[in-house]
C-alpha cells in the first residue's frame, strides 16, 4: 500500500524497512533503506484492552512533525463492561470510522485520545461547536499573491492520516458539513476549489470519530445532526456516565478511591451525590452535571484535606451554574444524598453499592 502521498512508491515491511521504488530517476532502480525511525511509543494499556488485534496503523511510521499529534499517557479509560475501546477499534478496523454519543462529562473526548494513543495515530481535533472558520480548517493563501500556500486541518489530515475528531459534530456548520460529506465516504477525496480545484484523496489511514450530545428539545443549542453525515457513518456507540439516579458503579467508586486518594466511603458518597446530579440533569433539571474528573477534582481537594462540604463549594457546585438558585438545588441534592463523614466506619462500601 502507499502511504507516501507523493510520487515515491514506498512498501512498508514489518523489519521496519521500506522498499523504495523511485519513480523520478529510473523505473528499475529499487533500493532497500533501514528506517532509522522506529515508531517510538507503544502505549501500556494496548494490553489492557485487548486490543492488539486492531493494528490500526500496522508499521506506518509518521513524519515527525505528525507524529508529535499522537497523544500519551491519557488516563485508563473505566466502564461497567461495556467494552467500549475496544467497540471503537473495531468499527475503525473495519469502516473507518464511528460516531460517539452520550451527554456531556461521560468521556467521548477522553476515549477518543486513549484510542489514537493505542493505535499510534495522530489525533486532529476539531470543536465544531466553536465557529472556526472554513479558512481554518481547509487552508489558505497567506501574503500578497498565491505563492504560499497553508494547509487547514482537514486538509492537513486528509494528507497525512490519523484520527479527525470532530467534537459537536451537530454544532457543524452546513458549509464544512457539505464539503465533508464527499470524504466520509472512505474512498473519498476533498476538492479544495480555493487551491485550482486540488484533488486530495483521503490517506489510507485517514479515520474519522465524530462526537455529540444527543439531541434533546429541553437543551438549549443541541441540534440534530445532518442526515447526510448520519447516513455515511456505519457504526454508533452511546455513551452514559458510570453511575446514574440511585444506583452508584462500583467501578467510579473505586476509580475515584484510587485515583482521587480519598476513602472508599467517601468516594462512595461523592458518586452518590453525583449520580443524583446526573439523573437531573438527564430530566432537564439541571444545566449540568458531574463528570468522573470533576468527582476527581472534588476528591483531590477532600484529600488534600479540605472539608467534604467545602471541596464541593468549590468544585461540583460552582461548576454547575452560575445561578444562585441552581446552586442551591445542587447543595441540596449533597446535602440529601448524604454527609459523607457520618458512613459508619465499619460499613464497606461494596455492601452500599
Ligand atoms: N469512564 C471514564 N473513565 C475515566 N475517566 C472518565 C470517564 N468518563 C469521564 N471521565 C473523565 O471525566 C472528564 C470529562 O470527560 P470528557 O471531557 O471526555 O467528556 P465528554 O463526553 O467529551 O464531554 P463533552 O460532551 O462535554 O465534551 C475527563 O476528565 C475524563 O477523563
Ligand atoms: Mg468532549
Amino acid at each position: 500500500m502507499d502511504y507516501s502521498g507523493n510520487n515515491t512508491k514506498s512498501k512498508i515491511l514489518g523489519n521496519n524497512k521500506v522498499t523504495t521504488r523511485l519513480r523520478t530517476f529510473s523505473q528499475q532502480s529499487k533500493i532497500t533503506i533501514q528506517m532509522s525511525r522506529l515508531r517510538s511509543y507503544e502505549s501500556p494499556l494496548v494490553k489492557k484492552y485487548g486490543v492488539e488485534k486492531y493494528d490500526l496503523a500496522g508499521n506506518y511510521v509518521f513524519p515527525e512533525n505528525v507524529s508529535e499529534l499522537i497523544p500519551k499517557n491519557t488516563p485508563e479509560y473505566v466502564d461497567k463492561g461495556e467494552n467500549y475501546v475496544e467497540r471503537i477499534m473495531r468499527a475503525m478496523h473495519h469502516f473507518k470510522q464511528a460516531a460517539l454519543i452520550g451527554p456531556s462529562g461521560t468521556g467521548k473526548t477522553h476515549i477518543v485520545y486513549l484510542i489514537a494513543e493505542l493505535s499510534g495515530l495522530p489525533l486532529w481535533e476539531i470543536n465544531c461547536g466553536l465557529q472556526t472558520s472554513s479558512f481554518d480548517l481547509f487552508g489558505r493563501y497567506i501574503g500578497l499573491g498565491r505563492e504560499n500556500w497553508i494547509d487547514g486541518q482537514i486538509v492537513s489530515w486528509c494528507r497525512n492520516g490519523g484520527i479527525l475528531y470532530l467534537d459537536e459534530a451537530n454544532m457543524m456548520k452546513q458549509d464544512v458539513a457539505t464539503r465533508l460529506n464527499p470524504l466520509l465516504d472512505t474512498r473519498g477525496h476533498i476538492v479544495l476549489n480555493e487551491k485550482d480545484n486540488e484533488i486530495i484523496p483521503r490517506h489510507p489511514l485517514g479515520f474519522v470519530i465524530i462526537s455529540m450530545n444527543p439531541f434533546s428539545v429541553e437543551f438549549a443549542g443541541t441540534k440534530p445532526l445532518n442526515a447526510a453525515f448520519r447516513r455515511r457513518l456505519s457504526v454508533w456507540v452511546n455513551f452514559d456516565y458510570l453511575s446514574v439516579g440511585s444506583k452508584p458503579s462500583e467501578n467510579e467508586v473505586d476509580l475515584i478511591h484510587e485515583k482521587g486518594k480519598v476513602s472508599k466511603e467517601i468516594a462512595l458518597q461523592m458518586v452518590r451525590v453525583a449520580a443524583q446530579l446526573r439523573a437531573n440533569y438527564k430530566k432537564g433539571d439541571l444545566p449540568y452535571a458531574p463528570s468522573v474528573g470533576d468527582l476527581m477534582n472534588w476528591a483531590t481537594l477532600v484529600a488534600d484535606g479540605l472539608d467534604v462540604q467545602r471541596a464541593a463549594e468549590e468544585t461540583i457546585v460552582s461548576i454547575a451554574s452560575d445561578d444562585m438558585a441552581t446552586q442551591e438545588v445542587v447543595r441540596r441534592i449533597i446535602r440529601s444524598s448524604g454527609n459523607p463523614t457520618l458512613v459508619p466506619e465499619s460499613q464497606d462500601a461494596e455492601s452500599l453499592v
